[in-house]
């Protein structure tokens, strides 16, 4: 048995809105302020009163934490539950999620003369995606709420996190998907984890917007990105990373961008962190966009990040084919704060960028190799130099989306032939021949 003690110091949470700065006295449902609409954050007022060497003793409570069996410190998220909203155990919703691996890049770190270039793969998460470091806490609180019913509109993976963890919650999902525009191993996922699954006629944004209406009447708890809880849990991958990074902060970490949930959560992971005096730099947070799929990128040369420029989404990297990203303020400020960028990569880029992680043994979903594509371009211009140690974040396992790579040509797949030794030694003798 541990001896490691449970909730030593977790602060009271309030709800601040990111715009106006309004407290919210109670979330309505779908988590916008009650003054100007806007989305909501989870602030901890106690932190900024918090004891000298706070800091410190979370690097060791949270170390020694590792060793441990019990479900919340086994939880990559809940491990870190100081720095989260308090919950009560009993309504914990957990998976093991987090605990996802940190691995070098060996032939991208050569050709882009980075050495130290590394992955930090979500994909490794419970449902395949880094959604369920969020899905978890967002959930844990529906149930606290005694919600029975919970809701998301999804370009995929939130759908399946959500189905999944509902189920071990025992309580109900509903989903709605973009018809015909969700990767087959994440619709399936969703039926099989006993989602209600309901395919609309438009794309991500369409979903949303019904979906807004939908919880006005239906008692669901939402469970998108919108909802702040859920950037709590997805903001510990940073914690997580620091931990493997042995509290050094890497110069840059870059990360897909789509409804932007996931880049505002690293922020405010990192800044936390800063703030607490846990790190002791920022590093820059970049956001890469598909071409096709720009509207962050576009908004910030437009405008500079004031105003959101809406566009039609079009992308093959599913993942995050979205126009009109929920967290756009939230993306917006990260990049200002902790001096990063966005970039804008094409379908060729992607599928390229892919190709080059699976041939290192990397796989994983279109949109997260994204992030690779994204950093040569930022190599190019300079932004990311040679002596900086750079993190891609991949989001997204690649068993999620097998039909883009079976539509890729240039693939290692021979016949059918026949099942004779001599056609395959035949055939082995050309393959040694071209290397
Ligand atoms: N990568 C993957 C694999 C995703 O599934 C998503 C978003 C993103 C990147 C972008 O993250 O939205 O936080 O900026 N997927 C959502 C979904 C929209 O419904 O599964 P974001």
């Amino acid at each position: 048995m541990s001896t490691v003690p449970i909730n030593p110091q977790v602060a009271a949470h309030i709800l601040r809105c990111v715009h106006c700065g309004k407290v919210q006295e109670t979330a309505d449902r779908m988590f916008r302020c009650t003054q100007c609409s806007e989305l909501l954050e989870v602030v901890y007022p106690e932190w900024a009163s918090g004891a000298p060497g706070f800091g410190l003793r979370l690097k060791e409570i949270w170390r020694e934490r590792r060793g441990s069996s019990l479900r919340e410190n086994s939880s990559g998220v809940w491990r870190f539950r100081e720095l989260l909203p308090q919950v009560d155990r009993q309504h914990m919703v957990t998976m093991c999620e987090g605990n996802t691996p940190l691995i070098p890049l060996k032939k991208a770190a050569r050709e882009l003369r980075i050495p130290n270039l590394l992955v930090k793969h979500q994909g490794m998460n419970p449902t395949g995606s880094f959604k369920d470091t969020g899905i978890s806490t967002a959930i844990t609180m529906a149930k606290t709420e005694g919600f029975s019913w919970v809701c998301c509109a999804s370009t995929g993976n939130t759908s399946a996190s959500v189905a999944a963890y509902a189920a071990r919650a025992e309580m109900k999902s509903i989903v709605l998907l973009p018809a015909g525009q969700v990767a087959a191993g994440k619709l399936a996922q969703a039926l099989e984890y006993g989602a209600n699954v309901l395919q609309l006629r438009t794309d991500f944004d369409g979903c949303l917007r019904v979906l807004h209406e939908v919880v006005r009447k239906f008692s669901a708890y939402l469970l998108n990105s919108l909802n702040p809880y859920r950037i709590e849990g997805q903001k510990t991958v940073a914690f997580e990373l620091m931990e493997q990074l042995d509290w050094r902060a890497p110069e840059h970490v870059i990360v897909p961008g789509g409804n932007l949930g996931n880049s505002s959560a690293l922020g405010k992971g990192f800044m936390e962190l800063r703030d607490l005096g846990l790190i002791e730099s920022l590093p820059k947070i970049s956001i890469i966009q598909a071409a096709g799929a720009n509207p962050l990128v576009r908004t910030m040369r437009e405008n500079g990040g004031k105003e959101l420029i809406r566009v039609t989404p079009e992308t093959r990297a599913t993942a995050i084919r979205i126009g009109n990203p929920a967290s756009w303020r939230k993306a917006v400020a990260v990049l200002k704060n902790t001096g990063g960028t966005c970039e804008e990569v094409t379908e060729k880029e992607i599928a390229q960028a892919k190709a080059e992680l699976g041939a290192e043994g990397i796989g994983c979903e279109p949109a997260s190799a994204a992030t690779l594509a994204g950093l040569k371009k930022l190599v190019a211009v300079g932004f990311v130099k040679s002596a900086d140690t750079v993190v891609l974040v991949l989001t997204g396992h690649m068993l999620k989306d097998v039909d883009y790579m079976k539509q890729l040509p240039g693939q290692n797949l021979l016949g059918p032939m026949e099942a004779d030794s001599n056609a395959v030694i035949k055939t082995l003798e050309q393959i040694y021949a071209r290397h």
